[in-house]
C-alpha cells in the first residue's frame, strides 16, 4: 500500500499543526478536513500536532517548548489557529501565550507577513462601511513581523526616580527594512504596480530610516509607483476611501493596527487569512483573528479565515496554486449560496442567507470541493 501511495504522490510535505486556544482549536479540525478534501491524493501531507500558546503553558509550563520550535523549523509550513485568553491574561508579558507566537515568528524568521483584505462579492453588505466603498476591495498589507518595537531591546518596567517606568525600543536596521520592502515591491509588481509605505517619519527617526531605505530599494523597482503616508493619515484614508490602496508595506506595530482596520472593511475579522514568510518561502499560516474566548466552544466561529490561510499556504509555500484556487473558489461559492456564520450574517438585509455553525460552514466548503 505504502509503495503504491508513493507512485501516486510525487510530492510530499511536512506540516506542523498548532491549533492553539479558544476558537483557534475549534476551527482547526474543520479547516484540516477542507484541506484534505482539496488535496485528495495529489500531494502527500504529513501532519504533526503540538500544544501551543495557553494550552502549552497549561501542559508544559511555557507557551512554546523547544521541541515545538524544532518541529516547526523542520516543517515546510506551520498552520496556527490562535493563542491567548483570559485564563492567561494575568501572567507577565514574557510568559503569556502571545510570547510563544512572537517566538515562533522570530524562530522561523518569518519577517514578511502578508495580510490580504479582500471583499468577497456576496459580503459587501457585511461591512460597517457603505457597500460602494468596499465592494471589490482588494488590499494587501505587507507587515514586517520580526522586528520593530515588538522585539527591540532594551525593554521593561522598572523604577526610575521612584516611579514605575515602562519602556520599549522601536528599532529597525536597514537590512530588515530592505528585505521586507523587496517582498512588497515584488508583490506590487504582480498586482497593480502601486505600493504605499506607511511610517511616522515626521516624528520617529526609526521610521525616517524606514522611508529612506524604501526609497533606496525603489531604485530597483522603478516600474512600481511608490508613495508614503504617515500612519495616522493611512488609518484615516483606509476608512475614508479604501480602494485607493493596493499594496501597503509597513512596520510591525503599524501593520498590526492597520490590518485590523482593513479586516473590518471586508465585513469581518473572521474572513481574513495571513501568511508569514521567511527568505526561503517557508511559512506560518494563521487567521488574523484571535481566540474570541466569548464565543469559543459554541460552534459559531467562522472557519473561513483559517481555511483561506490554508489556501495561502498552497500558493506561497507548497507551490500548488491550483489547490489554492480551488479552495478560494469553493469559499466564494459557499458565500454566493448564502451560507453565513454569525459574524457575517446580515442583520436586516432581505438577502436569502442561512445562518450556519462552524462545522456546517466547513461541510459546505468540502461539498463544493467535491463537486
Ligand atoms: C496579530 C495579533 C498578534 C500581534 C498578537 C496576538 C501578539 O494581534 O497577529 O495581529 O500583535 O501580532
Ligand atoms: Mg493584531
Amino acid at each position: 500500500m505504502a509503495i503504491q501511495q508513493q507512485s501516486i504522490v510525487d510530492r510530499s510535505y511536512k506540516l506542523l499543526v498548532l491549533p492553539g486556544d479558544g476558537i483557534g482549536a475549534e476551527i482547526m479540525p474543520h479547516a484540516i478536513r477542507v484541506m484534505n478534501s482539496a488535496v485528495g491524493d495529489s500531494i502527500g501531507l504529513n501532519l504533526e500536532y503540538a500544544d501551543f500558546g495557553g494550552c502549552s503553558i497549561d501542559n508544559h509550563g511555557v507557551p512554546m517548548t523547544d521541541e515545538t520550535l524544532a518541529l516547526a523549523q523542520d516543517s515546510d509550513a506551520v498552520l496556527l489557529g490562535a493563542v491567548g485568553g483570559p485564563k492567561w491574561d494575568d501572567l507577565p508579558v514574557n510568559r503569556k501565550p502571545e510570547k510563544g507566537l512572537l517566538g515562533l515568528r522570530a524562530g522561523l524568521d518569518c519577517f514578511a507577513n502578508l495580510r490580504p483584505a479582500l471583499t468577497f462579492g456576496p459580503l459587501s453588505q457585511a461591512s460597517t462601511l457603505k457597500s460602494e466603498l468596499v465592494s471589490d476591495l482588494d488590499i494587501l498589507i505587507v507587515r514586517e513581523l520580526t522586528g520593530g518595537v515588538y522585539f527591540g531591546e532594551p525593554r521593561g518596567i522598572e523604577l526610575r526616580n521612584n516611579l514605575r517606568t515602562g519602556y520599549n525600543t522601536f528599532l529597525y536596521d536597514e537590512s530588515e527594512i530592505q528585505r521586507v520592502s523587496r517582498v512588497a515591491f515584488e508583490l506590487a509588481r504582480k498586482r497593480s504596480c502601486r505600493l504605499c509605505s506607511v511610517d511616522k517619519a515626521n516624528v520617529l527617526e526609526v521610521t525616517q530610516l524606514w522611508r529612506d531605505v524604501i526609497c533606496e530599494v525603489h531604485a530597483d523597482y522603478k516600474d512600481v509607483e511608490l508613495n508614503h503616508l504617515y500612519v495616522d493619515n493611512a488609518a484615516m484614508q483606509l476608512v475614508r476611501q479604501p480602494k485607493q490602496f493596493d499594496v501597503i508595506v509597513t512596520g510591525n506595530m503599524f501593520g498590526d493596527i492597520l490590518s485590523d482596520v482593513a479586516a473590518m472593511l471586508t465585513g469581518s475579522l473572521g474572513m481574513l487569512p495571513s501568511a508569514s514568510l521567511n527568505a526561503s518561502n517557508r511559512g506560518l499560516y494563521e487567521p488574523v483573528h484571535g481566540t474570541a474566548p466569548d464565543i469559543a466552544g459554541q460552534n459559531v466561529a467562522n472557519p473561513l479565515a483559517m481555511i483561506l490561510s490554508i489556501a495561502m499556504m498552497f500558493r506561497y509555500s507548497l507551490d500548488a496554486p491550483q489547490i489554492a484556487d480551488s479552495i478560494e473558489k469553493a469559499v466564494q461559492s459557499v458565500l454566493e449560496q448564502g451560507f453565513r456564520t454569525r459574524d457575517i450574517m446580515p442583520i436586516d438585509s432581505t438577502d436569502e442567507c442561512e445562518l450556519v455553525g462552524t462545522d456546517r460552514m466547513a461541510d459546505e466548503v468540502v461539498s463544493q470541493l467535491k463537486d
